[in-house]
């Protein structure tokens, strides 16, 4: 296969490709200069605190507000000359719905239908999201689960080939939340491709396939979960605390991989490679030098370790 060959096919399984967006408020750099491209199939989260620019990312992405630079493809069609067309293969669901609260479910689905030239059969729809018994209830008596999964009716109702998710889980109870990923591994599973935002980080191991870390505007590292862990942490973290705070210095003095340690309130962390011999390490000076270890634990790193990393703040306050 020549070389032209392989860069073709490649680009025709992206499906959303954005090169250079940036978006101002004002003084304020909202979305600065990110690049990312989603794969057909893939599930690619952009993970990020409050305010790192989550929503006028997948707002810029849903044709809802253009950004100031840069360019968006989907599908293979640039959005700011294809914004129509798009809009009809492309599903959207917002952060914030506003949706007419005193409307059914199915009443909802049907205006969201009335929108489109090719809706799927509702019926169909409502069963696949468990929501035909729900169907004549009004989205104001719905828990918030059944409310958030028919948001997805609305955004599914043109069955479409890429997904846009502004935190489709968020305020949501573990079990709600749990159904709703399952529901989008499905879609996924469908071959579709999903864009999603969220703050929290067990969604983002959860369903995406990569993920962009995003703060204050920019995607600091996109990579897979198992990338993102072995570039910016080690696998484990060794978490302790001291009877006394002060006395990390003697131990620091002792132990060279202590360097990098960080304090959590009382708790001192550091991502550790071998974790038992520095596990037994630890202990030993300690002991040595009479230093009281008030709690010990270690556990695998996550993707607030990564972030903490990278920002050297925390993702979730
Ligand atoms: N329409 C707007 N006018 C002014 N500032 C805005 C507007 N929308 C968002 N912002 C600001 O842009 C930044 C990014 O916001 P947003 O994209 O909503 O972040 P996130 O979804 O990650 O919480 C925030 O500081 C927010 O206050
Ligand atoms: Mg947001």
């Amino acid at each position: 296969m020549t070389p032209n060959i392989l860069a073709k096919n490649l680009t025709v399984s992206l499906t959303v490709k954005a090169e250079g967006l940036s978006k101002r408020f004002g003084e304020l750099i909202a979305v600065d200069e990110i690049s990312f491209s989603v794969a057909q199939g893939e599930c690619l989260a952009i993970l990020g605190p409050n305010g790192a620019g989550k929503t006028t990312t997948c707002e810029m992405l849903e044709g809802l507000i253009a950004p100031d630079s840069g360019t968006i493809e989907i599908l293979g069609l640039r959005l700011d000359s294809h914004r129509q067309e798009l809009l009809e293969k492309i599903g959207v669901q917002l952060q914030e719905t506003a949706l007419y609260k005193k409307y059914t479910v199915r009443e909802t689905v049907e205006l969201f239908a009335s929108f489109y030239q090719q809706p799927v059969t509702i019926d169909v729809l409502l069963a696949k999201l468990d929501l035909s018994e729900k169907q004549h209830a009004r989205l104001e008596h719905l828990s918030g689960g059944q409310k958030q999964r028919a948001y997805l009716a609305c955004s599914l109702i043109n069955n479409p080939q890429v997904l846009f998710l502004d935190e489709p889980t968020t305020g949501l109870d573990p079990q709600a939340r749990r159904y709703i990923w399952d529901l989008l591994c499905t879609l996924k599973g469908e071959g579709r491709s999903l864009v999603l935002t969220t703050h929290n980080m067990e969604e983002a191991q959860a369903l995406a396939d990569r993920i962009a870390i995003m703060d204050r505007g920019k995607i600091l590292a996109l990579d897979t979960y198992e990338k993102l862990l072995e570039r910016y942490c080690g696998a484990k973290v060794l978490s302790f605390e001291l009877s006394d705070p002060a006395h990390l210095t003697s131990l620091r003095a002792q132990l060279a991989w202590l360097a990098p340690a960080r304090l959590q309130g009382e708790r001192c962390e550091v991502e550790v490679e071998q974790a038992s011999d520095f596990l037994q390490q630890l202990i030993r000076a300690a002991d040595h030098l009479q230093i009281k270890i008030a709690s010990l634990a270690l556990r695998q790193s996550t993707l607030e370790d990564v972030f903490l990393q990278i920002t050297g703040r925390k993702l979730q306050a």
